[in-house]
C-alpha cells in the first residue's frame, strides 16, 4: 500500500512532465533490495514494473539501480549471520531473479553501488567482508549471464574528479577488464555542492573512456546552503553547465541523470538538513536557471 501511495505521488509529479524532458528514467528506490526482496527469496517488482512500463510507453530508456549495495537492505539480510557460501548464493539468487525479470527491458544495471571509501580503501560491507572483493566479479558475471543486453555499471559518489576513490575505481576497472569480466560502464553519481566542483571532471571521464568503458553521470544534483538566493542560483546554473559540458564533450559519456526532478522530491534535505535546492525544477515544478543552463549546454 505504501509503495502504491508513493507511485501515485510520482505519477502526479515526476512522471507527468518527465517524458517531455527526459529520455531515461531510474526508478530511484523501487529496485533496491528492501523493495524487491523484502523476505528472503520472495520478490516484489510492483513498483519497478510500473515505472518500467510507463517509461517504455513513453519511449524512455531505464537504468536499473541496483543489485549489490550496502544500504537499504532488508532486515532479514542485515540481521542475519551469514557464511561466505550462503551470502554468495543470496547475492547470486537476487541478481538472477531480478536480472531475468527485467531481462531485455533495461539499458543498464548499476550492478555494484559504492564499493569504496573516499580514501580508496574497500568499504566495509557484508559483501566485501564476508564474500571478499571477488563479490564484484561474481556479481558482474552473474548479471551478464542473465541479461546479456544490459550494460553493466559500477556506480559511486565523490568520483567526479581524479582522487583516491576514483583511482581505486580506475585500478579496479583495469583489473576487471584484464580478466575479461563483463564490465561496461563507470557510473559517476554526481552528488555535488555549488561552487565546489572538482576541476578535473573531463580528465577523469577521459581516463575511464581510455579503458574502453562508457561513462554516465547517474545521480546528478548540486546542492547549496539554504536559503537559496540569486547568486547561488547563478552559481548552480554554471555548475550544472560545467558537468553537462564535461559529459557532452566526451563521446564515451552516454547519459546524464538527475536524482529527482523538482526540489521538493530531492533526498538532499533529509540527509544534509541545512542544504537543498539541488535540482533543475523548484518546488512549484518551475524550471530554475540551472534548467536553462542545462538546456543551453545540450
Ligand atoms: C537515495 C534516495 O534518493 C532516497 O530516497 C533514499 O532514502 C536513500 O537513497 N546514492 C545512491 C542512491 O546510489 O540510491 C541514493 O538514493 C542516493 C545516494
Amino acid at each position: 500500500m505504501v509503495l502504491l501511495g508513493n507511485i501515485l505521488v510520482l505519477i502526479d509529479t515526476v512522471l507527468l512532465f518527465s517524458s517531455k524532458e527526459f529520455g531515461m528514467i531510474t526508478p530511484e528506490n523501487y529496485q533496491k533490495w528492501f523493495a524487491t526482496e523484502p523476505v528472503r527469496n520472495q520478490f516484489n517488482f510492483t513498483g519497478a514494473d510500473y515505472i518500467v512500463k510507463w517509461a517504455h510507453k513513453n519511449g524512455q530508456a531505464v537504468r536499473g539501480h541496483n543489485f549489490v549495495w550496502h544500504s537499504q537492505l532488508p532486515d532479514w539480510l542485515n540481521n542475519g549471520t551469514w557464511d561466505k557460501k550462503t551470502l554468495n548464493s543470496i547475492m547470486v539468487n537476487h541478481i538472477v531473479k531480478m536480472g531475468s525479470h527485467f531481462r531485455g527491458k533495461l539499458y543498464a544495471w548499476d550492478v555494484v553501488n559504492e564499493p569504496y571509501n573516499d580514501d580508496g580503501t574497500w568499504r566495509s560491507t557484508i559483501w566485501h567482508d564476508i564474500i571478499g572483493p571477488e563479490f564484484i566479479s561474481t556479481a558482474l558475471t552473474t548479471a551478464h549471464a542473465v541479461d546479456p543486453f544490459a550494460k553493466l555499471y559500477i556506480n559511486d559518489y565523490n568520483v567526479e574528479g581524479v582522487n583516491a576513490k576514483s583511482d581505486a575505481h580506475y585500478n579496479l576497472a583495469k583489473s576487471l577488464l584484464k580478466k575479461h569480466v563483463p564490465y561496461h560502464g563507470f557510473g559517476i553519481q554526481g552528488h555535488l555542492v555549488v561552487a565546489q566542483l572538482p576541476k578535473d571532471i573531463p580528465q577523469n571521464i577521459a581516463r575511464f573512456a581510455g579503458l574502453g568503458l562508457e561513462v554516465a553521470i547517474t545521480e546528478l544534483d548540486i546542492r547549496m546552503d539554504l536559503p537559496n538566493n540569486a547568486k547561488n542560483a547563478t552559481l548552480q546554473a554554471n555548475d550544472y553547465k560545467t558537468v553537462v559540458n564535461a559529459c557532452v564533450d566526451n563521446r564515451a559519456c552516454v547519459g546524464i541523470t538527475v536524482w529527482e526532478t523538482s526540489d521538493d522530491y530531492s533526498w538532499i534535505p533529509g540527509v544534509f538538513p541545512t542544504q537543498g535546492d539541488a535540482l533543475l525544477f523548484d518546488t512549484n515544478k518551475d524550471p530554475k536557471p540551472a534548467y536553462y543552463a542545462v538546456a543551453d549546454a545540450l
